[in-house]
């Protein structure tokens, strides 16, 4: 059977971790902006240390990160190299509204997108962009506190409706949030949030995600009208939850650990929150302001497909003493049948077809894999060679679970890795941490020539791409 003939395999970026130019053409300050690299990016990531302004003498590695911002062209040219049918990026909110909430867009924000836009047709690249990949401007965090206020819907959905207007024509499929259920986790970095001493945090964080909930159904809404033809999809941090034994106690848990994530898809996918979400509110005692009217608008406003991140699956144990692993912040207990990589995030390819499946069987929507890939440490021959053997491996068999969902009648549109070319890691804010099937010079303090250079798993890309996934 094999993949379909339209599948978009690809390559994913987002403008906070590759762009730089963090204040160039007119761009206001986002969060990610006053993200420190060093010991106090926890801090901040978690929302228990607000950043009011600059730390003098911290680096903060998205103010330059690989300078797509200038080196766009150099880098679409080698995704059409490789064969690239889709490119995923995102647009930095803050270039086009700088405090996020001006009554006129900035018109040097909507020429850099749509200069890049552009390039990709020039090559037949379809782009997939997320309206907002964790950077919020800074203006509305100080204005309105981020999600926590109703008023970030008329905002988002104003900028929202700039894109799909100034765009239109040029990019077709497009994500609202990205990993939107990552607020829960890392509430910070995930959508602007930090607390107040004594807040109900659980409350907030899901009045907030409620607010992403609406103007993320309001945003597909807009897209359809202004064309009929534009995609929405929403966007998971995913990855399933296999109950460390067959103790009853674990499988109920790493059911309620899915349902944790699973909540914000019920709702973008079905419409409607879920009949458990009644009892997580109850127990952790939120209350959730609705206005008449928002039921009705996630109701009708449902997404087109799914989209998700894959990094590694998860284990549920209800015994607390057991071992965690590391991962994109969501904490899991140790899988000791997993090797883990470099980073200590755990190596799955069967959890992938087992999550594909999972998605499928829940939604019956198109899925779409918007971020896969193995962060590693990479090294410079003398001869400048990079053989990165150990990421094709990781992905060949990735790609290999992928084709086994395929048959199993998933229905699967496209596949971008993540970070197709090195950038900023966003859990750790390291240069080193490399996705990458392009080199980029720089390191975790900043220096470098920023100059690329393919990697073998260039070429190994380049022949999945033309074979379409028959050469692995
Ligand atoms: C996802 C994010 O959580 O994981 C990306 O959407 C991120 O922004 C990716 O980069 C990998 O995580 P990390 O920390 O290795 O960059």
């Amino acid at each position: 059977m094999g993949f379909p003939k339209d599948f978009l395999w690809g390559g994913a970026i987002a403008a906070n971790q590759a762009e730089g130019a963090y204040l160039e053409d007119g761009k206001g300050l986002t969060t990610v902006d006053m993200i420190p690299h060093g010991e106090k990016r926890m801090f901040v990531k978690l929302g228990d240390m607000y950043p009011v302004e600059e730390i003098p003498g911290e680096n903060y590695p998205s103010h330059e990160a690989i300078d797509f911002y200038h080196h766009y062209k150099e880098d679409i040219a080698l995704f059409a190299e490789m064969g690239f049918k889709t490119f995923r990026t995102s647009i930095a909110w803050a270039r086009i509204f700088p405090n996020g909430d001006e009554s006129k867009p900035n018109e040097a924000g909507i020429a850099f997108y749509t200069d890049m836009f552009k390039e990709c047709q020039k090559y037949g690249i379809e782009p997939l962009v997320t309206l907002c990949h964790f950077d919020v401007p800074m203006g509305l965090v100080r204005k309105y506190d981020s999600w926590k206020s109703r008023e970030m819907i008329d905002c988002f959905t104003k900028y929202a409706k700039v894109c799909f207007e100034k765009f239109d024509g040029l990019v077709k499929y497009w994500l609202t949030f990205n990993e939107i259920n990552i607020l829960l986790h890392s509430p910070f970095s995930g959508a602007g949030i930090s607390f107040q001493p004594g807040e109900n945090r659980e409350q907030v964080k899901y009045q907030a995600a409620h607010h992403e909930l609406v103007a993320s159904a309001l945003a597909t809404k807009i897209a359809h009208e202004i064309n009929p033809n534009n995609k929405v999809g929403c966007m998971l941090a995913g990855g399933q939850f296999y109950p460390y034994s067959c103790d009853p106690n674990d499988v109920w848990l790493a059911m309620n650990k899915d349902r944790e994530n699973l909540m914000f898809i019920d709702v973008q996918a079905r419409g409607y929150y879920p009949s458990y979400s009644q009892r997580v509110f109850k127990e952790k005692d939120i209350h959730l302001d609705i206005h008449d009217g928002d039921l009705e608008i996630l109701k009708q406003y449902p997404v087109d497909f799914i989209s998700f991140s894959y990094y590694q699956s998860r284990c549920a144990s209800a015994n607390p003493k057991m071992g965690m692993t590391d991962g994109n912040v969501v904490k899991s207990v140790k899988n000791p049948y997993l090797q883990t990589s470099d980073w200590g995030w755990q190596i799955d390819p069967l959890g992938l077809r087992i999550t594909l499946n999972a998605l499928y069987d829940r939604y019956q929507k198109p899925l779409f894999i918007v971020e896969n890939g193995l962060g590693a440490k990479d090294e410079i021959a003398e001869d400048g060679s990079i053989s990165d053997d150990y990421r094709i491996d990781y992905l060949r068999e990735h790609i290999k679970a992928m084709k086994d969902a395929i048959e199993d009648g998933v229905d699967l549109m496209g596949y971008t890795t993540w970070g197709c070319i090195d950038l900023v890691a966003a859990s750790t804010g390291e240069m080193s941490k490399r996705y990458g099937f392009i080199y980029v010079d720089k390191d975790d303090q900043g220096q470098g020539t920023l100059e690329r250079r393919k990697k073998k798993s260039f070429d190994w890309y380049k022949k999945v791409i033309e074979s379409n996934g028959e050469k692995l």
